[in-house]
């Protein structure tokens, strides 16, 4: 059994309401129960957590070393287009991670176009709505070593 760590950015806890014609009517609590049952089915425990501060962003990252997490799926939220903190932090830590998206930024403005971590992440997956988080712990799935 591994741990996989979800990890959320700013905004992120107002889903449900929050601009539902982009991010869908699910609430960040709904899709932590999807896929803490998903994890389960596949033997694995998830840690979920969401933050509005980049401090603390860089700081969950970091506990995810001292915890020997598997994997991490990381929706950075506005942070993927502006922070060099959380992208060192991941680098620090060598864990791999799936960088995770609930809307399609390339098809949304320029600024959203631009992200700190695809280049350094196993993949990303963007623009299925909350399917958007199974998707990436399936993708996890394989990255766990035994
Ligand atoms: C987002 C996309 C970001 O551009 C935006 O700032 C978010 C959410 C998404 O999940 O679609 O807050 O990461």
């Amino acid at each position: 059994m591994a741990t996989i760590s979800i990890i959320n950015g700013p905004n992120l806890n107002m889903l449900g309401t929050r601009e539902p014609d982009i991010y869908g009517a699910q609430t960040l609590q709904d899709i932590e129960t999807t896929l803490k049952d998903l994890a389960k089915e596949h033997q694995h425990d998830i840690t979920f957590y969401q933050s509005n501060a980049e401090h603390d962003l860089v700081n969950a990252v970091q506990q995810c070393k001292r915890d020997n997490v598997s994997v991490i799926l990381l929706n950075p939220a506005a942070f993927t287009h502006t922070s060099i903190a959380l992208r060192d932090a991941l680098l620090a830590t060598d864990i791999p991670f799936i960088e995770l998206h609930l809307s399609n930024v390339h098809a949304r403005e320029p600024f959203r176009q631009s992200s700190y971590f695809s280049d350094i992440a196993k993949g990303v997956i963007c623009g299925f709505g909350p399917q958007s988080y199974e998707l990436a712990l399936l993708a996890a799935l394989p990255l766990i070593k035994q």
